[in-house]
């Protein structure tokens, strides 16, 4: 099985747990406040370990304790993490403000993140199946990282949602979005396999849709669409979701699952992530991704 690279930020995400989202000039108090590890790059590095990938990450951090936190994390995770850069900006930050129905609104303070760059002279190892970057970290980076990743899958996750230059787009494969980021990039709201179909056909990309309940769509630039729903859960938290969706992906393409397993392992995965507090708590391991539902 190839390995798989990601490519990211990191953050120390502060979840406020609510009632109910506030509303502009609104002061509310919250229910509780809990800590985790997040960042859409190393959520999504640790859940391709989780579902059975080799990975190794490249991300920014600063000299400080949260820092130090996320690569205790890295090493406990088995997650290759020699290119990790130590930066003078504090590692970055997300408040992530938490209602009673799972869903969530999150800020972000790039700190270390933004100064993410490629290190000088590095070439991804030779064995790499899957590239994955997200949009937290400089578009630069994630494109000279896919530029030398040819061979590999190379797949950006299109989050937070924002144009991506032609020079990333032009060394990417494959686009993953939620139908939120779809309707953005498209500039217009349509239901989720059509925001696919219609991105595949502009980017000449590949591009998976997610919906959340209502599962995930693939379509090809030739307009074949390939869907897969997922199990039904009780939703708690659907932070992480998409990066536990993204994780379980990467490790079963650098697997060689089919298209078809490949997308219904992943759907599962993000479901299951939505039923427990916290992005990096929530990551499911392979055997419960691989358990009926999945497989
Ligand atoms: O996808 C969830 C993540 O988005 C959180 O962990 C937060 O840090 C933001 O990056």
């Amino acid at each position: 099985m190839g390995g798989i690279l990601v490519i990211g930020s990191y953050n120390r995400d502060t979840v406020l747990r609510l009632a109910r989202f506030p509303a502009p000039g609104e002061t509310l108090t919250a229910l509780g406040m809990a800590e985790f590890h997040g960042g859409k790059g190393s959520n999504q590095a640790v859940a391709a370990a989780r579902a059975g990938g080799r990975v190794a990450l490249i991300a920014a951090i600063g000299d400080d304790a949260p820092g130090k936190a996320a690569q205790v994390l890295w090493a406990a995770e088995g997650i290759a993490a020699q290119a990790v850069q130590i930066t003078e900006a504090p590692t970055g930050a997300a408040t992530i403000l938490l209602d009673a129905a799972g869903e969530n609104q999150i800020i972000i303070v790039a700190g270390a993140n933004a100064a993410l760059a490629l290190p000088p002279g590095f070439t991804p190892p030779g064995d790499i199946a899957v590239a994955l970057a997200q949009l937290e970290t400089p578009q630069a980076a994630t494109a000279a990282l896919f530029r030398a990743s040819t061979g590999a899958r190379r797949i950006l996750n299109v989050a937070p949602a924002a144009p991506i230059t032609p020079e990333l787009l032009a060394a990417t494969d494959m686009l993953v979005l939620n139908e939120t980021e779809a309707a953005i990039l498209a500039q217009r709201e349509a239901e989720a396999a059509d925001l696919a179909i219609a991105l595949a056909a502009e980017t000449m990309r590949d591009v998976i849709v997610t919906a959340g309940a209502a599962g995930a769509f693939w379509a090809r630039p030739d307009g074949v669409v390939i869907d897969a729903t997922p199990p039904r859960v009780t939703v708690v938290d659907t932070t992480g979701a998409g990066d536990a969706f993204l994780g379980a992906f990467a490790a079963s393409s650098a697997e060689g699952f089919t298209p078809e397993k490949t997308l219904r392992l992943a759907v599962t995965a993000g479901a299951l992530a939505c039923s427990q507090e916290g992005a990096v708590p929530s990551l499911p391991y392979r055997a419960a991704i691989m358990a009926p539902g999945g497989e």
